[in-house]
């Protein structure tokens, strides 16, 4: 199995599916990210991971098409505009019965009141993992582009996916799995 990941970050979830892949493919746009996530993989002694400098809108796969792409908590630094392009070059790196799996912060559009929503959200999250990570939700919400579920869902079908399960929890974390639309 090959596996994209877009957005590898520090390489947690690289490192854990370089066990379980024939190779991977850990691509960010962050040098210093990709840096930590190379010394990591290298000191746990990983020799299937690529090191791709690049991202969604950017990174060009010139191997055989993957298996499947990952991608977490990372699409929401794209506005709209830009997660459509960045999902229709993912579903260009996948094979034809390839798996697409998306994970990151969603808002609920049938919430009636999501600004009390959000300040219950950072108020458990302060309680939880302290300030700076209430902080950090609270510069999500602001400044970065996390959008609603039914534009995701319209975004992943225009992009030519199938969304298979969708899944919402801890409030405003959306986990989708998705195929890709036969032409
Ligand atoms: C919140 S971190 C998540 C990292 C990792 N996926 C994880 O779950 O630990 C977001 C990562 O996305 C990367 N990133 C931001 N914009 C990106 C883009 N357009 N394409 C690919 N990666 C991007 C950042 O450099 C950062 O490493």
């Amino acid at each position: 199995m090959w596996d994209s990941l877009l957005g590898a970050g520090t390489g947690a979830f690289a490192l854990h599916a370089a066990k379980h892949c024939q190779k991977v493919y850990a691509v960010d746009v962050s040098a210093t990210m990709l840096d930590y996530c190379r010394t990591k993989g290298e000191t746990a002694g990983l020799r299937n991971i690529v090191y791709c400098h690049g991202g969604f809108l950017t990174y060009e796969h010139d191997a055989a098409p993957v298996d499947a792409i990952v991608s977490i908590f990372v699409l929401h630094h794209l506005p709209d505009f830009w997660k459509l392009v960045g999902l229709k070059r993912a579903a260009e790196m996948l094979k034809p019965d390839g798996r697409l799996f998306l994970c990151d912060i969603v808002f609920p559009s049938e919430t009636a009141n999501l600004e009390a929503e959000f300040d219950t959200w950072v108020t458990s999250i302060a309680k939880l993992s302290g300030p700076e990570l209430a902080a950090e939700a609270e510069t999500h919400i602001r400044d970065e582009y996390s959008t609603y579920d039914w534009v995701m869902a319209r975004l992943l079908a225009r992009a030519g996916f199938v969304i298979e399960s969708a899944e919402y929890s801890g409030r405003f974390q959306a986990t989708y799995v998705c195929a890709k639309s036969r032409p």
